[in-house]
Parts: C-alpha cells; sequence; structure tokens
C-alpha cells in the first residue's frame, strides 16, 4: 500500500509525525512525503523536522508564499504531476491550511483517495480561510479522521455518510505526549516564574492597524502585571512593523522550535493566542489560555479544557487576567481520546 502524506505549514509537522511514525510498523506501507513549501523559513519548517524527527521530504513543491489564489493553485499545479507519477492508494492531508485544500481538490479531480486528518472541526466563521479549506476539504475527502465528538456530529449535519468517519482523537496531542518530556531539562534563559506567552497571527486580528493596535494597548497593559513574551509569527511581524506601531516592553521573540514553545507553554502562568492549536496544547497541558478571537472551532477546549474566547474586548482580557493571577483560572479535563495514540488509530485503520 502507498500513503502520500502532503504538509505544507507549520501546525502540519506536528500533526503528521505520529501518523508517519505509526505507519512503519506497518510492513506493507511505503510512505512518500511532500512538502508544499507553503511556509519555507528554517524556524517555521526545518526546525520542526529535526525536533519531530520527521524525515526529510522526499519531494518539496516550494511553492512560498502568495494571494491566497496563487498559493493555492501554484500548489495544485506542482501536485498534480507528483500524484499522477506517484500513484498514491491514498493521500493524507492534515489540518486546514490552504496546503490542504489544494491537495484534496487534485486528488479528487483524478480520483485518487483522500484521508483528511483532524476532519469537522467548524468555527462557522466564513471570514477564515482556515474555515473554507475546512468545509471545502471535508466535502471532498474519502475518510475522515476526526478529534471529537462535535467532529463528527459536524459532518453528518454536511451529510457525510457515517461510514466514512473516523474518530480517532488528536494527533497533534500525540507529539505533545511524546516530546514533554524532552522539556523538562530546559532552562528558563532568564525568563521570570510568572509570565504570560502571546501569539497572533490571524489574518483578522493582525491585518488591520487599528485592530492590532488595540491588542498591542492590551497586551502592553497585561505586561504591567506580569512578564510578557511574544514569539512573533513574520506576518505580526511584517504588520507592526508596515503600521508603525510600539511594542514597548514587551519581550518580542523570532518563532520558537516546538519543543522550546512547549516547553515555554508548560510552564506559563497564561498563553494568551489567536492560534488554533495552541487552544488544544494548554487545554492537554492544564494551562490557562485566553483567546483572542470571537469563536472556535475547537469546542472542546472550552466545554472540557481551560480555554476562555475573550474576543478582541480588552475588559474581557483583564477580568479574566484578573482571575489568572488571583489563582481562580479555569479547570479543566482532558477530552476523550487525546491520549497519545491517534497516530497509532489512523495507522491501524489505513493498514487493516
Ligand atoms: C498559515 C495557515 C494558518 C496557520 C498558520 C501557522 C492558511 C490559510 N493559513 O497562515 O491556518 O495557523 O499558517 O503559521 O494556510 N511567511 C514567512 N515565512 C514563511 C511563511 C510565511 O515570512 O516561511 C510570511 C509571508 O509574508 C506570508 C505570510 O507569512 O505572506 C503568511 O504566510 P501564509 O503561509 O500565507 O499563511 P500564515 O499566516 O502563515
Amino acid at each position: 500500500m502507498n500513503v502520500l502524506h502532503v504538509v505544507g505549514a507549520r501546525p502540519n509537522f506536528m500533526k503528521v509525525a505520529p501518523v508517519l511514525n505509526a505507519l512503519k510498523s506497518h510492513q506493507h506501507v511505503a510512505q512518500t512525503l511532500v512538502h508544499t513549501g507553503q511556509h519555507y523559513d528554517a524556524n517555521l519548517s526545518d526546525v520542526f523536522f529535526e525536533q519531530l524527527r520527521i524525515p526529510a521530504p522526499d519531494i518539496n513543491l516550494a511553492v512560498g508564499s502568495g494571494s491566497h489564489a496563487r498559493q493555492t493553485a501554484e500548489i495544485m499545479t506542482h501536485f498534480e504531476p507528483v500524484v499522477l507519477e506517484r500513484k498514491p492508494d491514498i493521500v493524507l492531508v492534515y489540518g486546514d491550511v490552504n496546503s490542504t485544500v489544494a491537495a484534496a481538490l487534485v486528488c479528487a479531480k483524478l480520483g485518487i483517495r483522500v484521508g483528511h486528518v483532524e476532519a469537522g472541526l467548524r468555527s462557522f466563521d466564513r471570514t477564515m480561510p482556515e474555515e473554507i479549506n475546512r468545509l471545502l476539504t471535508d466535502q471532498l475527502a474519502d475518510v475522515l479522521y476526526t478529534p471529537s465528538e462535535d467532529g463528527d456530529r459536524n459532518l453528518q449535519r454536511e451529510g457525510i455518510p457515517p461510514e466514512k468517519i473516523f474518530r480517532v482523537g488528536n494527533v497533534m496531542i500525540d507529539s505533545l505526549v511524546k516530546l514533554l518530556p524532552l522539556t523538562q531539562r530546559q532552562s528558563m534563559n532568564g525568563l521570570p516564574e510568572r509570565y504570560a506567552l502571546v501569539t497572533l497571527h490571524r489574518p483578522a486580528n493582525v491585518d488591520d492597524s487599528a485592530t492590532l493596535q488595540g491588542i498591542l494597548q492590551s497586551l502592553l497593559e497585561v505586561n504591567r502585571d506580569l512578564f510578557v513574551v511574544f514569539p512573533a509569527h513574520p506576518r505580526t511581524r511584517q504588520r507592526i512593523s508596515d503600521f508603525g506601531l510600539s511594542t514597548g516592553r514587551l519581550q518580542l521573540l523570532d518563532p520558537l522550535p516546538y519543543l522550546d514553545f512547549l516547553g515555554l507553554q508548560a510552564r506559563a502562568t497564561v498563553v494568551i493566542t489567536d492560534s488554533g492549536g495552541i487552544q488544544e496544547e494548554t487545554t492537554y497541558l492544564g494551562v490557562p489560555c485566553l483567546t483572542l478571537r470571537q469563536n472556535t472551532e475547537r469546542p472542546v477546549t472550552i466545554t472540557l479544557g481551560t480555554n476562555v474566547l475573550v474576543g478582541r474586548d480588552p475588559d474581557k482580557l483583564r477580568s479574566e487576567l484578573a482571575l489568572v493571577l488571583a489563582g481562580k483560572a479555569k479547570k479543566g479535563t482532558v477530552p476523550p481520546l487525546w491520549d497519545g495514540h491517534a497516530g497509532e488509530r489512523i495507522a491501524a485503520l489505513l493498514a487493516g
């Protein structure tokens, strides 16, 4: 059996690693890894391959950045000949990035089976590019691997037959469970014992100057009570500089490698973010998470986990932060099947 994996952007790498690894123990499975090159900076890509021990990609499409249309089209154009040449039995796509939907569309037109890992998540907000990617990828996929029960429900509501849906748990948590012990030896590099860890990169938060300025002001206010560490996505750094905004005494860093970031999350007093994956990682770690969004495609992080949506409301951020600092942060539990074995379940289903 010939399985071809497609990855492209930072949040894909911790999802593919456990599936690749689990499939290795099935001798009749041959694997091909394709990197679209959507993320190309060493600290958004190469360092993740090293730390997660992902083999070098067999093929790199090197598409780079561009508008959504251009980037998606470039991936499709470069990926189609690869599929025609390699003739995979199934192509696995991960998450909700442009590389995911582009590869799924190519395969659907060629009649190649598609498996979607992390299927069924919905924010119900079509202004998010990722929501469009999720909806389309799930319609195109032949096999849908969901991380939680809400995913199954969303897919069935959209008319996906139940026999295509497999609830396997959260592959990203597999990587976390495996690598968390390695972060225990890390030094704190001069960080205080209590700090807020911040990430920010959603277009809705960073592409508009007034919105970004408002968020930075709220963070500067947080910084009066709690040291703020802020590894900034290249998009965010670029916008801060384009708009000429001040980051005052916030500790701005370059994007961090997987292990360094995981260690920082595990020890954080609070995480303030607009990322999808970080809402899940903090829920697993039991660390309070204040999410700078109005909605989430990961509702179990709210119903079961430590996540609270604060939107862009500075008052809500202030009051939730006060609860955290008073030791009254929301307590959570780990959702079912977020147990470090999701990749093995996918491999078992695929390899029979
Ligand atoms: C993408 C995903 C998003 C995910 C995020 C994680 C889509 C629609 N979005 O967003 O879901 O949460 O990755 O990082 O696929 N850039 C660099 N170096 C790189 C890559 C990008 O500097 O290696 C800069 C470029 O200026 C580029 C911008 O970041 O234009 C945006 O990159 P892109 O891949 O289009 O989307 P992300 O914002 O990273």
